[in-house]
């Protein structure tokens, strides 16, 4: 998987013109958000010889979405999980800290995933067809994203004119055209876990996206750990007495000879006492959709509003489901169960949720992927424990996977597959912090 493109750092040189004598090392700084960005920032800073550093964080730890679930002796990784490439600082520190354990291909989950169609069976002949179909679309729209006149064509319109073109080349049943359809959003389902968004995703990120080595697509696999020693690490540079957990930041001014920072800190809302030569805003993209016009006073330049105005960004949230043991069998990997129009229940979510994966290092979790508007939708489902009932799924059949999985989850109708445990992060909270875990 690629990195989330939501990391949006935007730096505010303030003062620097106004006041120039104070852009020394003396210069006092505010970060918001205890983050990858915000926790990299301080660390580079201090290096710097800056020691005059107040970090804001709106959550009661740092990590942002990288915090992970403590699970055993190991984490439950809820956002980053691999590392792309090997010519970047993150898998310099993973590869000292010992935790890379293998190497994926990016597209593993999508090319080997072990479809399921619920209670009707597909020839495996269309599935077929369907992969010859999309495995030269990626070289393509890549080769497209090269060329400028098309950088700020969308991914989904694109792909739009050749799902159609491949669909009227033959003429299908109906029932085989709804199989294709839903493979047609599996794959779609891809795209959006694997960049966060797939119909407003610009061409031209193929371009600008640095892929670190001679365009490989290589994803590193973590250990049980996975990216949270890396936390820890870029922790380590940033003393506790720096990091202002619970603050939230709500308003930052900054017309005057320093920057204000107005915080929220449980109930109250109150102007911080310190005021602050620069401020770092380490923020998510979809925080800034969100707050842009309400927390820069005077209000950003018209040029950033736009820009954060039309940068699309996709959602995911990954659920893990804890069982006492393993009651599916995989040969790929991962999970696809498709919702294919009368072969399966009905839920809209279920297009959402396009792939099933387990966990390397125990055997007895499955990570649900949902993705765009499900992740929105999942907060309004799944209350409270599954209840056992008589289980009389047939666990390797398609109906099985999507009905003991997904059935109860889903529609609510009892489930026949009892878990211990879920954990998740709230999806709405994408917006917003997104550190909420939920475990029923
Ligand atoms: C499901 C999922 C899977 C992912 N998988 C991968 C992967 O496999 N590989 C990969 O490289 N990347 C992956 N990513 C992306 C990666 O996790 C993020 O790009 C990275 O963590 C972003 O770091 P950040 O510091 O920019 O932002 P964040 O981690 O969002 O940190 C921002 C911090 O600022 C705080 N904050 C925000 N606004 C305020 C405010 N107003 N006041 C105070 N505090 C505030 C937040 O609480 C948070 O702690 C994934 C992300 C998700 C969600
Ligand atoms: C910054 O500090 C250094 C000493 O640390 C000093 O030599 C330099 O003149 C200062 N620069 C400014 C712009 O104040
Ligand atoms: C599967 O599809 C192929 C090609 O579309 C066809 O030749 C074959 O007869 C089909 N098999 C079944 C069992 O329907
Ligand atoms: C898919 O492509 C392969 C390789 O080109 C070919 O051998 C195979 O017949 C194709 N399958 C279908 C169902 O089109
Ligand atoms: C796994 O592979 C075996 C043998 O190829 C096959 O019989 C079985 O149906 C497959 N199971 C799944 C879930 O795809």
């Amino acid at each position: 998987m690629r990195i989330w493109p939501s990391l949006c750092v935007l730096f505010l040189p303030l003062l620097a013109e106004a006041a120039p004598t104070r852009s020394n090392r003396t210069s006092s700084i505010a970060v918001v958000g205890a983050g990858f960005a915000g926790l990299a920032a301080v660390g580079r800073l201090r290096e710097l010889g800056f020691e005059d550093i107040t970090v804001f964080e709106g959550s009661d730890h740092f990590g942002g979405r990288v915090y992970s679930i403590p699970f055993d002796k190991a984490r439950l990784q809820q956002g980053a999980q691999w590392v792309n490439g090997h010519d970047n600082d993150i898998f310099r520190i993973a590869k000292k800290l010992g935790l890379i354990i293998g190497e994926q291909a990016d597209n593993d989950v999508y090319v080997r995933a072990d479809i399921h169609t619920g209670t009707c069976t597909i020839n495996r002949s269309v599935i077929d067809e369907f992969y010859n179909f999309t495995d030269p679309l990626e070289a393509k729209y890549r080769k497209m994203g090269q060329d400028s006149v098309n950088y700020a064509t969308a991914l989904g319109d694109i792909y739009a004119k050749d799902y159609r073109a491949f669909v009227k080349k033959v003429k299908r049943r109906a029932a085989e055209r709804n199989m294709i359809d839903a493979l047609s959003r599996f794959y779609i389902g891809f795209w959006e876990g694997e960049m966060g968004a797939f119909y407003d995703y610009a061409l031209s990120n193929f371009h600008f996206w640095d892929e670190g080595e001679d365009g490989q697509a290589k994803s590193y696999v973590l250990n049980s750990q996975g990216y949270w020693p890396i936390s820890e690490y870029l922790k380590s540079f940033v003393p506790d007495e720096m990091i202002k957990y619970n603050h939230f930041v709500k308003k930052i001014r900054y017309s005057g000879a320093k920057v204000e920072i107005r915080v929220q800190e449980g109930a109250k809302s109150f102007e911080y006492p310190k005021q602050f030569d620069h401020v770092i805003v380490t923020s998510s993209l979809g925080h800034l959709k969100r707050y842009a016009r309400s927390m820069f006073e005077p209000p950003l330049p018209q040029k950033k509003i736009e820009a954060i105005d039309s940068v699309g960004y996709g959602n995911l949230l990954k659920v893990f489901l804890v069982y006492d043991k393993p009651w599916w069998s995989f040969n790929g990997s991962s999970i696809a169960a498709l919702w294919v129009k009368g072969c399966s229940p009905t839920h809209p979510l279920m297009e959402y949720i396009h792939t099933i994966t387990k966990l390397e290092w125990d055997k007895d979790v499955l990570v649900a992927w949902v993705s765009a508007r499900g992740t929105i939708m999942i907060d309004g489902v799944c209350y409270g424990r599954p209840k056992h009932s008589s289980a009389e799924g047939d666990d390797s059949s398609a109906l099985g996977v999507q009905q003991t999985l997904l059935g109860w989850w889903v529609l609510g109708d009892g489930g026949t597959c009892d878990f211990e445990d879920l954990l998740r992060w709230r999806g709405d909270s994408s917006d917003d912090l997104p550190n909420d875990c939920w475990s029923v």
